[in-house]
């Protein structure tokens, strides 16, 4: 047997986890494994490695993937297809393992479905936000990261009497923001499923600050958008901030904003790529070698279109089709417990 590898999307800590635990499980079984470079990218272009247990030896503390990784869609093409099938009977495939978040899966649906390729899933992303499964790798890693940034910035808001404002990731849920700001003891989080008013945060900080706590820490998450009913941002302000292919800079105009409506002085500190790079924690490194497990049996088991997942924690197949389409938003349980220590 014969299986291809490929990562695909925004890179996360556990890629190389779940590269090695397909390869050491396929070896095991004396199959053969072949990594694709730069995601999809790798298979149109033919742009591959042999990946034997050499290849993978020391990778599982490493982040970033050694596969490289795109955004690229070869769906969006004909003759990208047309490639990309002619280097699968080159390499004489009997499955691919696609490692990716919501785009690449959602393309890897895609070509199951249109041109029945051999394609199973493993769900990665700091965002947290695949449907199908309770937890995606790279997000527990991420989340300790900005715990200790928090932890960090307690010190310094706390000696200047200031408002620390956060931004960290999460695309469009809040699953960062929320775990993160709840780990880190934040007094303020705000989500982009819950849009915010503005003067609630204002009175959260100032109320703090009368009560003797003159200095607070907000944590916003780069999609959390103003409630309509309050908007402090003007139309190219709004068309700055929200791209969808690169969000940021509502920490900046928040931060402004406070400054310019309260007494209390505020500082921003954009987490940024930090919060994806670097070894990934004990958490993410087991679930990256269980989903990674899971999806070489299933290629053996010819389980196509579906995707490993952790559910109660146990690992299982949930269809692709189950997983893409719409994001998994953070759960309402989770921002009413973060709620109780704001302010
Ligand atoms: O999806 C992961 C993520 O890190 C998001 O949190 C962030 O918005 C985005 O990727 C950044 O993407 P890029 O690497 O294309 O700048």
């Amino acid at each position: 047997m014969k299986i291809g590898v490929l990562t695909g999307g925004g890179d996360c800590p556990g890629l190389n986890a779940a590269i090695r635990a397909i390869v050491r499980r396929a070896n095991s079984d004396q199959a053969e494994a072949v990594g694709f470079r730069n995601g999809w990218q790798g298979l149109v272009e033919n742009d591959f490695m042999p990946l034997d247990r050499h290849s993978v030896t020391g990778i599982l503390p490493r982040g970033g993937t050694i596969l490289g990784t795109s955004r690229f869609n070869p769906t969006k093409d004909p003759k990208h297809i047309e490639r990309l099938k002619e280097n699968w009977r080159t390499h004489e495939l009997d499955g691919l393992i696609v490692v990716g978040g919501e785009g690449s899966l959602s393309a890897t649906l895609e070509l199951w479905r249109t041109h029945q390729l051999q394609v199973v899933g493993v769900p990665k992303t700091i965002d947290n936000d695949i449907r199908g499964t309770d937890f995606t790798f790279g997000f527990d890693t991420a989340v300790s990261i900005v715990t200790d940034a928090i932890d960090r910035l307690h010190s310094t808001a706390e000696s200047h009497h200031r408002a620390m404002v956060v931004e960290v990731m999460g695309r469009h849920t809040g699953w960062i923001a929320a775990y993160g700001g709840l780990a880190g003891g934040a007094d303020v989080i705000l989500v982009p499923e819950y849009p915010f008013r503005f003067s609630r945060v204002c009175d959260l900080l100032n109320e703090r600050k009368r009560q003797g706590r003159a200095f607070s820490i907000v944590v916003v998450a780069e999609d959390a958008h103003p409630h309509p009913d309050e908007p402090f941002l003007d139309e190219e302000q709004c068309n700055a901030i929200y791209q969808h292919d690169r969000l940021g800079g509502i920490g900046e105009a928040l931060a402004r904003e406070i400054e310019r409506c309260t007494d209390i002085q505020a500082r921003v500190t954009k987490l940024g790529y930090v919060q994806r790079g670097g070894s990934p924690t004990a958490f993410d490194r087991i679930l990256a070698t269980r989903l990674g497990i899971k999806a070489y049996e299933m290629v053996r088991d010819q389980q196509w279109g579906q995707m490993a997942a952790l559910r109660a924690n146990a690992i299982i197949n949930v269809p692709l089709a189950q997983a893409v389409g719409d994001l998994k938003r953070l759960d309402d349980e989770i921002y009413r417990v973060a709620e109780v220590f704001f302010g």
